[in-house]
């Protein structure tokens, strides 16, 4: 396993889940998302409520809960990529004290594109695999390639829970943006084309 640090940024829908699972393939990472970890724990009770009251609202989930998540899966891993943290001024102040990064990649994709995506999103419930019903469409249609299992739509991908995704993400995530662009370690990738496209452009930087 390599030990390369690399922070993907992006609005819902960007491709983070999409460019990093083959980022960590391709340079053999670990591949850290808060959002899958709380997907796979959205009914447990913590001391903060469920993630899945805060999940299928489009809120985000209180940092304390995210906050251990990304700790202890760092803990593990050697080089990572990591994908849905930090979200919000006080999670990048945590994850500074507890790792440092070697790329900060941000997606940049335009509005009514990412609601298209979001919208048509199917994802593979047991292996995690991610499509689109019209960009990105399995084989045969509602199952996996990957694993066979049936496809499903996230709870919070209707149209109303998307907006309200897209507005926290502005007021909360557009400040961790600028702080990484401020501080001159962000690098801005295109996110519209192929994801083959996309894939290149990240993978060309991070070959270098
Ligand atoms: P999370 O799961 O992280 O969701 P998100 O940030 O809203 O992002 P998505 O996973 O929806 O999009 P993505 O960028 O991964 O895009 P994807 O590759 O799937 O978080 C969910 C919730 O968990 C949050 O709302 C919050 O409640 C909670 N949470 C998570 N982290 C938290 C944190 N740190 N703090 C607090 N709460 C937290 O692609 C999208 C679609 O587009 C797919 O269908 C895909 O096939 C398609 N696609 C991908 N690339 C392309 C392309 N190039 N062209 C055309 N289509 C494409
Ligand atoms: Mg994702
Ligand atoms: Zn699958």
């Amino acid at each position: 396993m390599s030990d390369e640090h690399v922070l993907l940024l992006g609005p819902p829908g960007a491709g983070k889940g999409t460019q990093s699972k083959r980022l960590a393939a391709e340079f053999d990472l670990e591949h850290v998302t808060t959002g899958d970890a709380l997907r796979a724990n959205k009914h447990v009770e913590t001391e903060h409520g469920t993630p899945a009251s805060f999940m299928d609202a489009g809120e985000l989930v209180p940092d304390p809960v995210v906050n251990e998540i990304v700790k202890t899966a760092l803990e593990d891993a050697d080089g990572y990529v990591l994908d849905g943290y930090p979200r919000n001024l006080s999670q990048v102040e945590y994850l500074d004290s507890v790792t440092d990064l070697d790329y900060v990649f941000y997606l940049a994709v335009p509005e009514d594109e990412l609601v298209n995506r979001l919208t048509g999103r199917r994802v593979c419930p047991d292996c995690g695999a991610n499509y689109h019903v019209e960009f990105n469409q399995p084989a045969e249609e509602g199952v996996c390639d990957e694993c066979g299992a049936d496809l499903v739509q996230r709870d919070d991908d209707t149209e109303e829970t998307v907006r309200e995704r897209l507005r926290v993400y502005h007021e909360n995530t557009e400040p961790v943006v600028e702080h990484y662009r401020e501080k001159g370690t962000l690098v801005e990738v295109e996110g519209e084309g192929t994801p083959d496209d996309v894939f290149e452009r990240i993978a060309s930087e991070v070959r270098d």
